[in-house]
C-alpha cells in the first residue's frame, strides 16, 4: 500500500461536537495519508463516532457493527485488511464490553483521546488489535489536535463547528454527558482566535461555537482572567471574514448579563438562540436537577427579547420523565404556548444506565409517552410553520452553503437558521445574499435573490472545488 492511497470513512451520530470530532480525526490521519473514502464499503479505515444518549442510538452501532462484520470479511477474502474503530459516547461509555460483544472492532476510543488516533492506527497496522482507550488524560487534547489543512477545509463549505468548551458538571439526573464526557473544560481564548482565523483564511464565514454547555464558557482570556462567552464572540467578532458567529448548546443558568448584552450589540452574533428547557413543570425540573424553573426561563427569554426582540428561541424537550404526570405534561405544554418557539426538539424519556433517574420506579408507560409526544410536537411543528409563514415577503440575509436538489439550486441558512431554497443566478457558495422570501413550510423557505444588493458580491472571491463541479 502507497502512501496517500490509503482511505478512510467516518459514520457521525449525535450531537454537532461529534461533527467537529469527526473532522478533527480526518485531520489527524491525513498526514498517515488517509483520504476521505465516499463509502464505508472500500474504507481501509472504518470510524463509527457514536452517540448515547437515548437508547436506539447505542442499538443503531451495533447493528452497522453487525454489517460493517460483512464487509470487512469480503475484504478480507479479497486480501485487503479493513480496521474498524468505534469513538465518542458509546465507545466512552461500553469501553472492553464493545470488543467482547462485537469482536469485529479493533479499536475503543472515548472523546477524550482522539488526538491519539494515529498512533493507535499505526499499532493496529503492525498487527495489534482489541484496542480500549477510555482514559480522561491529564494532557490537554486540543493542544495536541493538527489544524485542518487548506485542502481539508476546501471540502467542507463556509460553515464550520468550533469547540470552545467541553465536558459537564450540571449532572442532570437524565443525562450522560456528564458520564462520557467528563468535567467542564474552556478552551483558552487565543487558541480559538487562532483556529477560527485559519478557518476565515480558507473562505469560512459562519462558526458555530460548540460545548455540551458552551455558555458557561470561561476560558482563559488574553489578560489571563477567565474570559465569559460573551468576550469570547468579541474577539471572535473582530476576526475579518467570520461575518456570523452562533453558539450551542446553552444552559438557562449560564446565560449571563454579557452573553445576552452581546444580542443586543454585536451584529455578527445570529439572531437564534437554541435554549432547552426541558419541562415546564417545577417539580420535573426540580427532579431533572436542572437548578431552574419555569419562571426563571420565562425571565431570561424576556430580557433576551428586550434587547433583541426577533430572536428566534429554539429549544429540547423530554416528555414521560419517570414521575411525569398530566398535570406537570400540561406545564410544558403551556410554557411551549407561553415562549412561542422557531423551533425545536423533542424527546421520550429514555432511561440511560449509570444515571439517577434509571433508577426510579416511577417510570412512565411507553404509550404514555407516545402520546405526549405527539401533542407536544403537534403545537411545535404548528409553531415553526407559522414561523416560517411570518417571514414570508420579508427580505433576509442568507449563507449559501451547499447545492440544491434542483438544477441551478442553491440552500443556505437564514440569520435565524431556517434553510433557504433559491435559485443561484450568478451567486456561489459562500456568498452572503440578500433575498426577499417567497415560500415557506415548516422546514424550509423559498426565495428569490434581490439582484441590486447582490451585485457587489458576485466575483470578489476564488471558487471552492465544490463549486466547480456545480
Ligand atoms: N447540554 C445540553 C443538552 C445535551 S443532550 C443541555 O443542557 O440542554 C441533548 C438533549 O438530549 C437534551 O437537551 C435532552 O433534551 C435530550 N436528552 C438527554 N438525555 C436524555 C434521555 N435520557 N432521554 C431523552 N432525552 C434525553
Ligand atoms: Fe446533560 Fe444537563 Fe449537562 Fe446538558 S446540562 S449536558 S442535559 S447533564
Ligand atoms: Fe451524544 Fe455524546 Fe453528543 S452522548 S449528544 S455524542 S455528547
Amino acid at each position: 500500500m502507497t502512501e496517500g492511497s490509503k482511505s478512510l470513512f467516518i459514520k457521525t451520530y449525535g450531537c454537532q461536537m461529534n461533527v467537529y470530532d469527526s473532522e478533527r480525526m480526518a485531520d489527524a490521519l491525513e498526514p498517515l495519508g488517509y483520504d476521505a473514502a465516499a463509502s464505508a464499503d472500500d474504507a481501509d479505515v472504518i470510524i463509527l463516532n457514536t452517540c448515547h444518549i437515548r437508547e436506539k442510538a447505542a442499538e443503531k452501532v451495533y447493528s452497522e457493527l453487525g454489517r460493517i462484520r460483512l464487509l470487512k470479511q469480503r475484504r478480507a477474502e479479497r486480501g485487503q485488511r479493513t480496521i474498524v474503530a468505534v469513538a465518542g459516547c458509546v465507545a466512552q461509555a461500553e469501553g472492553e464490553e464493545m470488543v467482547r460483544r462485537a469482536p469485529v472492532v479493533d479499536l475503543v476510543f472515548g472523546p477524550q483521546t482522539y488526538h491519539r488516533l494515529p498512533d493507535f492506527v499505526l499499532r493496529i497496522e503492525n498487527g495489534e488489535a482489541g484496542l480500549v482507550d477510555t482514559d480522561f488524560p491529564a494532557e490537554d487534547k486540543f493542544s495536541r489536535l493538527r489544524q485542518p489543512s487548506r485542502a481539508q477545509l476546501a471540502t467542507r463549505g463556509p460553515t464550520a463547528f468550533l469547540t470552545v468548551q467541553e465536558g459537564c458538571d450540571k449532572f442532570c439526573t437524565f443525562c450522560v454527558v456528564p458520564y462520557t464526557r467528563g468535567a467542564e473544560f474552556s478552551r483558552p481564548v487565543g487558541r480559538i482566535v487562532s483556529e477560527a482565523r485559519n478557518l476565515a483564511e480558507a473562505g469560512v464565514r459562519e462558526v458555530t461555537l460548540l460545548g455540551q454547555n458552551v455558555n458557561a464558557y470561561h476560558g482563559e482570556g488574553p489578560d489571563g482572567r477567565p474570559s465569559s462567552l460573551g468576550g469570547l464572540i468579541g474577539a471572535l467578532s473582530r476576526i475579518d471574514g467570520i461575518e456570523r458567529i452562533r453558539y450551542t448548546t446553552s444552559h438557562p443558568r449560564d446565560m449571563d448579563d454579557a452573553l445576552i448584552a452581546a444580542h443586543g450589540n454585536n451584529p455578527k452574533l445570529m439572531p437564534y438562540l437554541h435554549l432547552p428547557v426541558q419541562s415546564g413543570s417545577d417539580r420535573i425540573l426540580k427532579a431533572m436537577n436542572r437548578k431552574h424553573s419555569g419562571s426563571d426561563y420565562r425571565r431570561i427569554v424576556e430580557r433576551i427579547r428586550h434587547v433583541r426582540p426577533d430572536i428566534a428561541l429554539s429549544s429540547d424537550f423530554i416528555v414521560g420523565f419517570p414521575g411525569e404526570t398530566d398535570g406537570d405534561f400540561h406545564a410544558t405544554l403551556e410554557i411551549v404556548r407561553d415562549i412561542d418557539y422557531a423551533q425545536a426538539y423533542s424527546f421520550k424519556y429514555s432511561p440511560r444506565p449509570g444515571t439517577p433517574a434509571a433508577e426510579r420506579d416511577t417510570q412512565v408507560e411507553e404509550h404514555v409517552k407516545s402520546e405526549r409526544l405527539a401533542a407536544l410536537q403537534s403545537e411545535l411543528t404548528a409553531q415553526q410553520t407559522a414561523f416560517n409563514r411570518k417571514c414570508i415577503g420579508r427580505r433576509l440575509s442568507v449563507l449559501l452553503e451547499r447545492p440544491g436538489k434542483r438544477s441551478g439550486q442553491l440552500v443556505g441558512r437564514s440569520p435565524y437558521l431556517q434553510a433557504v431554497h433559491i435559485i443561484a443566478g450568478s451567486s456561489r457558495i459562500g456568498d452572503i445574499v440578500e433575498v426577499e422570501i417567497t415560500g415557506a413550510t415548516a422546514n424550509s423557505l423559498s426565495a428569490e435573490p434581490c439582484v441590486e444588493n447582490n451585485a457587489k458580491q458576485a466575483g470578489n472571491r476564488p471558487l471552492t472545488p465544490a463549486e466547480v463541479i456545480l
